[in-house]
């Protein structure tokens, strides 16, 4: 066998080899963390669409009499960013003008916080996931949207039953 033929047959060699290597060592999706834990109730106040979230997460929390929300930060019409209003109780986005409901103190589950009043918005805000952990934190899942239009904020997990 000539020079070229062991070339062959080592490459063929090495690309067995290879392959086994795969076989030995699956690629595993390390999917990215979209869950954290937000800090326990008693640090929200009632009545507010509270900031603290919004540059990291790109979320408010939304305190009502009822209970909890999550609010994505991400303005249903193009994607930008609205500013939540204290003073008008809104948020504002400030793209293109759609105005979002804020936080309403007779709000009863699941409430309006979020609802598109004004803009080109052609829907509400979406909600993420919310829940609490064992050891009594308020979680938030930015990876599961719940939307309005689609009934889904009627679902348990896009509200945080608790009354102080
Ligand atoms: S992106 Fe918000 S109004 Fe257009």
């Amino acid at each position: 066998m000539g020079l070229a033929g062991w070339g062959a047959v080592l490459g063929s060699l090495n690309v067995g080899l290879l392959c086994f290597g795969r076989f030995m060592y699956p690629r595993v999706l390390f999917e990215p963390r979209t869950t954290v834990k937000i800090g326990r109730p008693d640090e929200y106040q009632i009545n507010a669409v509270n900031e603290k979230w919004i540059k990291l997460y790109r979320f408010w929390v939304v305190r009502t009499p009822a209970g909890f929300l999550a609010l994505s930060g991400v303005c249903t019409h193009l994607g930008c960013t609205p500013r939540y209003l204290t003073a008008e109780n809104k948020f504002k986005c400030p793209c293109h003008g759609s105005g979002f409901r804020g936080v309403d103190p007779t709000d009863p589950y699941p409430g309006i916080s979020g609802i598109n009043f004004e803009g080109p918005a052609p829907r509400p805000l979406e909600r993420l996931k919310i829940g609490r952990a064992e050891d009594g934190q308020i979680t938030v899942d930015f990876g599961v949207l719940f939307r309005s239009e689609k009934g889904e904020w009627e679902k348990p997990d896009a509200f945080l039953k608790f009354r102080a």
